[in-house]
């Protein structure tokens, strides 16, 4: 665990001292236990993010960032490997771990980057080249923690002391690093005096916001109740909402966004109330080669995650049919704002968004 002083945040994903392996902890056994898993082979870490034993746009980038400057270590001590050889194996590697989950934009956009590294010290060696892939692989990781705390920064620019905050899924420190995006500002806040009052939605099927959300929240002193899913409506239309607070796993080139699944009604629900719906954005997780959310593939996970996930028996009758889309995509229509590590940006996104980062 790390301890800032302030708030107390877990490690959720590590490279080890030598560089061999990486330490998660596993977010399918929280919040009842701790378990800490150990990831070596390009194998351990494809099933690891797959399972969603590591998960959440942010960190699972990072995890495969460090994916891949293990396995680039690895190779370099394999004897009389050629280069040629070294860069094959490497991008067999880097095609496996990027086809774990095809929505979040971060997997691709930090295997990109640690292949590129190792593509840049070409003819160096190869015991240099998986040096500058672990110091590139390390770098993300601490350049998403400096992100994730602007966001928060900038996001708590937006709210009062004594707010209700919605929330759906998980984009605390789990997901990413440190204070995490969408509930970064509530992290910060809670360091500065304010006092918010947090719904988080349990997030069907696999309860993100009831078993990782809340557990993050709670233990930082931050008042949080979970709500099924279909009460979004309710609490916002008793007056508990002040504004709604999200992340995101890709951003198109217009502002709409792809998250967990049942965002975008979250979003159209705020919108008929006229409570702002915010999104928090690492630049990250911006794919401008992606136009529109119409571009953004959605994953669809198995049936069983709806028939039988917590219950000991199937809670749907045998022979029907599971539908499982894990994401959705919110119209940029929507949100009142995107929060970024380099500002806040409004409608039009196209022009906001790429204006801020030169796009
Ligand atoms: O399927 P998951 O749990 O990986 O989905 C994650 C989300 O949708 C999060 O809201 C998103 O990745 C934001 S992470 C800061």
């Amino acid at each position: 665990m790390i301890d800032t002083g302030k708030t107390a945040f877990y490690e959720n994903v590590r490279l080890s001292d030598d560089g061999d392996s990486v330490i998660i902890i596993d977010q399918t056994k929280l919040p009842n236990e701790e378990v800490y898993t150990e990831l070596k082979s390009i194998e351990d870490f494809y099933h690891a993010i797959s399972n969603l034993q590591v998960r959440g746009a942010p960190a699972i980038g990072i995890c495969a960032g460090f994916a891949l400057a293990v396995e680039a270590k690895r190779l370099s001590l394999i004897r009389d490997l050629s280069e040629a050889q070294f860069y094959e194996e490497l991008h067999k590697a880097k095609c496996r771990i990027d086809s774990a989950r095809p929505t979040a934009v971060n997997l691709i956009h930090m295997s990109d980057r640690v292949e590129k590294t190792a593509l840049m010290n070409a003819g160096k060696g190869l015991s240099e080249i998986a040096a500058e892939c672990l110091r590139e692989s390390r770098l993300i990781q601490s350049e998403d923690a400096e992100m994730c705390f602007k966001i928060a920064q900038y996001g708590l620019s937006l709210v009062k002391s004594g707010y209700g905050i919605l929330t759906h899924c998980n984009a605390g420190p789990l997901a990413a690093s440190r204070y995490g995006t969408g509930l970064g500002a509530l992290f910060l806040g809670k360091e500065r005096g304010y006092d918010f009052h947090v719904y988080s939605d349990e997030t069907r099927p696999l309860m993100q916001g009831a078993r990782l959300t809340s557990y993050e929240l709670h233990r930082a002193g931050i008042d949080v109740t979970v709500i099924c899913d279909n009460m979004a409506s309710i609490v916002m239309k008793q007056g508990k909402i002040n504004a709604c607070f999200v992340g995101c796993d890709r951003v198109a080139a217009n502002g709409d966004t792809a998250n967990k699944v049942g965002t975008s009604g979250v979003a159209i629900l705020a919108k008929y109330y006229g409570i702002p719906f915010y999104v928090f954005c690492p630049s990250s997780t911006i794919d401008f080669d992606c136009s529109t959310g119409d571009n953004i593939v959605i994953e669809e996970r198995g049936e069983e995650e709806i028939s039988g996930l917590y219950f000991k028996k199937s809670v749907v009758p045998k022979g029907v049919k599971c539908y499982n889309p894990a994401f959705d995509v919110t119209d940029s229509k929507l949100i009142t704002a995107i929060i970024t590590e380099k500002g806040i940006c409004r409608a039009p996104y196209k022009e906001s968004l790429s204006q801020l980062f030169g796009k």
